[in-house]
């Protein structure tokens, strides 16, 4: 890979400005000053220091955001704040969007990733990745209602919902609730088949991976390689 596409790509700054860097003398390649800003380097072997910090190479990052209310999940927007701007600049990359899609108003595990291949995955309507809601709800549930949830309702597609868990949550109005589908608004919608209303919406699960309690809203933390892994085997 070229240097300064390597210097790019670990978020050290525009072309021109990583280049500045090289001319500066500031970025060393395997302890020798760097001279041209395309010269090769092999990304995997070669030391790469700039001003005297070593970069381990990295394509992919992963991020489990905690999503506040309030933000949209799309890279840009001209009206409403998006969730990448929650990340600190540091960790700001053009090449990382978020893995789905929560609502404005709801909160929870969202994903922000440049991995395309594990969002193709998690997200593919074949793969049935379970979601896992909080869903506060506008008065409890029957048990024939909560049946219905399970068993598929009609939202108003082509189809009934896939079947659906159900379980219930601490408070008397909440509950929790496991789809394996992601269609626009899909638990506003099935809870409004079955007469009732979404109050507030909380993810807290994705696919295997459970949001990190220590998080609240509007904080993140990458991921492990272990929960990487994870998610890759869901
Ligand atoms: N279902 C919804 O209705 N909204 C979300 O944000 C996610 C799932």
């Amino acid at each position: 890979m070229r240097l300064d596409k390597f210097l790019c790509e670990m978020n050290r700054g525009s072309r021109s400005e990583v280049r500045a860097l090289i001319r500066r003398g500031l970025v060393t390649v395997n302890g020798l000053p760097a001279k041209e800003a395309d010269c090769r380097i092999d990304e995997n072997a070669d030391t790469v220091c700039v001003g005297g910090q070593p970069l381990s190479y990295r394509r992919c990052f992963y991020y489990m955001l905690n999503k506040p209310e309030g933000f949209i999940c799309a890279t840009q927007d001209k009206i409403s704040a998006t969730v990448m701007e929650l990340l600190a600049p540091k960790d700001r990359r053009p090449d990382l969007f978020p893995a789905g899609r929560l609502d404005k108003d709801t909160e929870g595990f969202l994903l922000l990733t440049n991995d395309g291949e594990l969002a193709h995955k998690l997200l593919s309507p074949k793969r049935h990745v379970d979601k896992t809601y909080l869903v506060s709800i506008s008065h409890s549930l029957s048990e024939e209602e909560i049946r219905r949830l399970e068993q598929g309702v009609d939202i108003g597609e082509d189809r009934l919902t896939m079947p659906a868990r159900v379980l219930p949550a601490e408070a008397e109005n909440q509950l929790l609730l496991t789809i394996q589908e992601g269609k626009f608004h899909q638990v506003k919608r099935m809870l409004k088949a079955v007469g009732n209303e979404v109050t507030a919406l909380k993810r807290i699960s994705f696919g295997p991976l459970t949001l990190d309690e220590a998080l609240q809203p509007g904080e993140y933390r990458e991921l492990t390689e272990e929960e990487v892994k994870i998610l890759y085997e869901a």
